[in-house]
């Protein structure tokens, strides 16, 4: 073989790998993180990243927002910080709100759900849980979640956050 064949082999090969290689890049497909109950067990052991006390008059009746004795707590999974602003992929974020007098118990959760899931939302999904940190479901027993839950009423306070990823609690 002289050196012309031997380059002509060693491109060969050199280009057969790059082919390889880029078929191998495509798989596994890029998926949802869809959160289910398991998810957010255990939440009140997570970082609590923000304690939030009193009414708030821009929260309106948001979260307890309107209830003076109302305390808010933020639980970030996994200690879960923004990475040059955005949550990653899986990021999972849960707020309790109660009150003094204990008749107001409110569980929401914010969930990275990704791959384009909601591309003019930063990905987020948005939940309602019940105290045990299962999702909630409506009275036709469908879960309560989704970019758009509550008809857009979350996604629509949280885009005065849109700077911050839509996460008002800064860490
Ligand atoms: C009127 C505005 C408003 C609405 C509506 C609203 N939120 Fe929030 N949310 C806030 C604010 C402000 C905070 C920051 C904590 C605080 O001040 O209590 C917050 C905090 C949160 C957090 C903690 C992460 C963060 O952004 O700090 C989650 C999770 C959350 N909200 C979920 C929801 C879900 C789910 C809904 C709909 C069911 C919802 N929110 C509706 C204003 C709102």
């Amino acid at each position: 073989m002289n050196k012309y064949q031997l380059l002509t082999v060693v491109g060969f090969l050199a280009i057969s790998l790059t082919f390889h290689s880029c078929k191998k890049d495509e798989d596994p497909a890029p998926e949802d993180f869809i959160a289910n109950n398991d998810t957010f067990k255990d939440f009140s052991s997570w970082t609590l990243g923000g304690e939030f006390q009193g009414a708030d008059p821009s929260l309106g009746g948001a979260h307890g927002g309107n209830d003076s004795t109302v305390t808010r707590s933020v639980y970030f999974k996994n200690n879960v910080v923004p990475i040059s602003g955005l949550y990653p992929q899986g990021a999972v974020i849960v707020k309790y709100s109660t009150n003094t007098a204990g008749n107001l118990n409110e569980y929401t959760a914010m969930v990275k759900r990704g791959n384009n899931f909601n591309p003019t939302g930063n990905d987020w999904e948005y939940f309602m849980l019940a105290g045990d940190g299962q999702i909630a479901t409506d009275s036709d027993g469908n879960e309560m979640r989704g970019s758009n839950l509550m008809n857009g009423m979350c996604i629509g306070c949280h885009t005065k956050a849109s700077t911050s990823d839509y996460i008002f609690t800064q860490r």
